[in-house]
């Protein structure tokens, strides 16, 4: 068939395109909204004459997503945490020397040996999320806030043996406010042309002082383990001991902070906003939530936690959260450029190296997949229909060799803290709220507030 020559888009300004008509802070559910729109799965985004096609249906993402002919690249949010995060595994390009010798040397931190090993600190920070939530029963709790404590202090235990002590703190550790002010300004550069910046001294000034504050404590805690060895098996022995099975290479001190910085950022946003629409959904929908808790009380079976074997059985709560990561994936995009000039879908040409957006809460909502794509259903990720989801229809953990390392942590994580919290309370949402999402480098729900109640 012949290529076409333009791709589908909105009508845009001269000059502008479409920049004009952008929602400052609401990109991923403007751009989500348009999809149906363009049911050729495919439409393009002039920013002010840098266009950017977007891939919205399964069919035109079975493509972009074949490794063969099209690879991950760094889109503007990432670059724009380069200075941050260097070339750490998530902000690294695939060809950069250190992205293959960390992938190689880190896969193990998440195989099923090393994960027995984080049940012990992901326990201890639920606990203190369950104490904390006792100690304010009956009081409105902001649960985006309540489940980014969790999981920072999550990820901060089970890979580095640090305690941020978040709900021992009226106010953020300093770390963490630090890292909230780098990550909202790179998200501001990320929507800005680079020309904006430059005007912009003291943010910039800010955003330095910040990164290099950051450095200075993840250096501060790897000098310290390297000077006092720690018994701790976890994700920082890996990295400061580990050695790559193909060359015998080991990290670089320099890298190994980008790789912490990573793990503290990427190991707890995203997270931490799919416990919060998780709740969302669980508060809304009784009869669901009865049922996640009744699988809650007869997995636990009296005892106040549950052993690793127990996950597996916890069957529908993951189905819980599969089906709220379809609806709010909370990592909402993510970046893939071909080798070499190519046709999707028969007709829409991109050429090489044209970075392509996968917008995932459209490709979700593909109505060739998912029937009622709107509907909160776990139903749809039940064990017997689960093989019928075609693959490339759902991918809130990326693609292939650049899939989410830290997927099987996150559920887990994920499942124990959810099945704790039904099993010990009963939840009520704030009456009359309407779901606002809040798009940073991820997304979450905002304003959501409940109160919960021990009960026992
Ligand atoms: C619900 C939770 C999570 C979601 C939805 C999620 C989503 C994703 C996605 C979509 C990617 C691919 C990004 C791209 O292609 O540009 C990714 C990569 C990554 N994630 Fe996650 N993630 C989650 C939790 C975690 C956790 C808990 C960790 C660490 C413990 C983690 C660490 C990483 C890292 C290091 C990468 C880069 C992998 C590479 O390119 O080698 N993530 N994640």
């Amino acid at each position: 068939m012949q290529a076409a020559t333009a791709l589908p888009a909105p009508p845009r300004w001269p000059l502008l395109g479409h920049l004009p008509t952008l929602p400052a802070r609401r990109l991923a559910q403007h751009f989500t909204a348009l999809a149906p729109r363009f049911p050729e799965g495919i439409f393009e985004i002039d920013f002010a004459g840098y266009r950017m096609p977007f891939i919205t249906t399964a069919a035109l993402a079975a493509e972009v997503l074949d490794e063969r002919r099209f690879r991950k690249t760094i889109g503007a949010p990432l670059a724009s945490l380069r200075p941050l995060a260097g070339d750490g595994l998530f902000t690294a390009e695939g060809d950069e020397p250190n992205w293959e010798l960390a992938h190689r040397i880190l896969v193990p931190a998440f195989g099923q040996r090393a994960r027995r090993q984080y049940l012990a600190p992901m326990l201890e920070a639920a606990g203190e999320l369950l104490a904390h939530w006792r100690a304010h029963a009956g009081e409105w709790l902001d649960v985006s806030d309540q489940m980014t404590r969790l999981t920072l202090d999550t990820i901060a235990l089970a890979g580095f043996d640090y305690r941020f002590d978040s709900f021992g703190r009226s106010t953020p550790h300093p770390f963490v406010a630090a890292m909230v002010r780098v990550l909202d300004e790179a998200m501001r550069r990320a929507s800005q042309p680079r020309i904006a910046r430059y005007w912009r001294f003291a943010a910039r000034r800010r955003f330095q002082r910040d990164i290099a504050f950051l450095h200075g404590i993840v250096d501060e805690v790897i000098r310290s383990r390297r000077q006092t060895p720690s018994a701790a098996r976890d994700l920082l022995a890996l990295m400061l001991e580990g050695q790559d099975p193909k060359t015998g290479a080991r990290l670089s001190d320099e890298n190994i902070r980008y790789q912490v910085i990573t793990f503290l950022i990427a190991g707890h946003e995203t997270t931490s906003g799919l416990l919060s629409f998780a709740l969302y959904f669980l508060t809304r929908e009784p009869a669901v939530l009865a049922r996640a808790r009744a699988e809650a009380l007869a997995v636990l079976a009296g005892r106040s936690a549950p052993e690793y074997e127990d996950l597996d059985r916890l069957v529908y709560v993951e189905q819980v959260l599969e089906e709220t990561l379809r609806l709010w994936p909370t990592a909402p995009a993510f970046h893939v450029a071909p080798y070499r000039d190519e046709v999707i879908g028969g007709r829409w040409p991109i050429p090489a190296n044209q970075r392509v957006t996968v917008l995932l809460p459209a490709l979700h909502r593909d109505p060739a997949v998912w029937a009622e794509p709107e509907r909160f259903d776990p139903e749809r990720f039940a064990p017997a229909r689960r093989a019928a989801i075609p693959r490339h229809a759902y991918r809130p953990f990326g693609n292939g060799s650049r899939a989410c390392i830290g997927q099987q942590f996150a559920m887990m994580e994920a499942k124990l803290a959810l099945a704790l919290l039904l099993a010990n309370f009963e939840l009520e949402a704030e009456p009359g709220y309407r779901l606002r999402v809040a798009e940073t480098l991820t997304l979450k729900p905002e304003g959501f507030r409940l109160r919960a109640w021990p009960r026992r």
